[in-house]
């Protein structure tokens, strides 16, 4: 089947792309070729709500236009620059973010998807401990890289790729108890998820999630907070972690973070300080175009019913 602009279809668009894809996607039956807002379309012109905010990373509605303009701009100046030469649109991004994150999370690595802030995560708090021992959550959800995988709970995820990185555990969620008996003097991290989104959209209590800090803090374990799903105002405020007065020590985002580019982020609590040199990297984390997008977040239109502006109000 060739695809021809101007006449596509849904029909001939879904047979292309199963005649060329993977496979690891069961493929729904329709495509989507344009998006406003809340709204998109299909081939055949059909309108959708998508309700699936495109899996959480379009937060702010398709094509919205502060971040086409930026993206737009940004692309004749300079797309690409690796992290070794500072840039003006990273550094820029870079302020907005830690201003933006929990109180005393100075420090962001900056990466491409919600797996890879998981998998950095992951290294940065072996290194920062020295431990190796990671706790997650049954059920809880991480990204399907090695690291990430390894602490993502679903077995049929899992399974097929043993083995794993070495020393992660699963503990029940919302069950200090178990928690409590599984963090030990070599554990590196607890790793948990505000509210539990492929698990079935599951809040934490928040007398657990105060349990999960205090027995961090006393034991020396790192709190990783996986935001990716949570942040960015999805839960009514900017960061899940604010609805229990917490704040983690890394926190991996992503999802809607570059108004739909790819791309995301590891908070750092500024009390570890930074991390030795060449220890982590990826070649294009940070560049220009996606800081450009992000920072449309926070730069807002000044209209009543503006998307940014709510989330900002959401963030005081
Ligand atoms: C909580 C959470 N963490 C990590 C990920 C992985 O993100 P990505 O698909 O960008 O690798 C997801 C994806 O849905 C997620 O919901």
């Amino acid at each position: 089947m060739t695809i021809t602009q101007g006449t596509l279809t849904n029909q001939s668009i879904i047979e292309s792309e199963l005649a060329h894809t993977s496979g690891v996607y069961p493929k729904r039956g329709i495509a989507i070729v344009r998006g406003a807002g809340a709204r998109v379309w299909d081939a055949d012109g059909r309108e959708y709500i998508d309700c699936t905010s495109s899996q959480g990373s379009a937060n702010l509605g398709h094509a919205h236009p502060a971040v086409v303009a930026a993206i737009q701009e940004q692309a004749s100046i300079l797309m690409s620059c690796t992290e070794i030469f500072p840039n003006d649109q990273r550094a820029a991004y870079q302020e907005e973010l830690t201003a933006a994150l929990p109180a005393g999370m100075e420090r962001v690595f900056l990466c491409n998807s919600g797996a890879e802030a998981n998998e950095g995560a992951l290294k940065f708090a072996r290194l920062l401990t020295g431990r190796r021992g990671i706790v997650a959550a049954k059920r809880g959800f991480h990204g399907r890289t090695m690291g990430a995988l390894a602490t993502t709970w679903e077995p049929k995820y899992r399974e097929p790729f043993e083995p794993l990185i070495a020393g992660v555990s699963h503990v029940a969620y919302n069950k200090l108890d178990e928690l409590d008996a599984a963090v030990t003097a070599e554990t590196a991290a607890v790793l948990i998820e505000l509210v539990q989104g492929e698990g079935g959209v599951r809040p934490a209590d928040a007398d657990y999630v105060q349990g999960v800090a205090r027995i961090c803090r006393e034991r020396g374990a790192l709190l990783m907070v996986d935001e990716v799903q949570t942040g960015f105002g999805r839960t009514g405020r900017l960061w899940a972690s604010q609805h229990y007065g917490i704040t983690p020590d890394l926190m991996p985002i992503s999802k809607s973070i570059a108004g739909g580019l790819p791309m995301g982020a590891i908070g750092i609590h500024g009390r570890h300080g930074t991390l030795p040199p060449a220890t982590h990297g990826t070649t294009f984390g940070g560049n220009p175009l996606t800081c450009a997008a992000a920072g449309q977040r926070y730069g807002c239109c000044k209209r009543k019913t503006c998307h940014d502006r709510r989330l900002r109000k959401a963030r005081i």
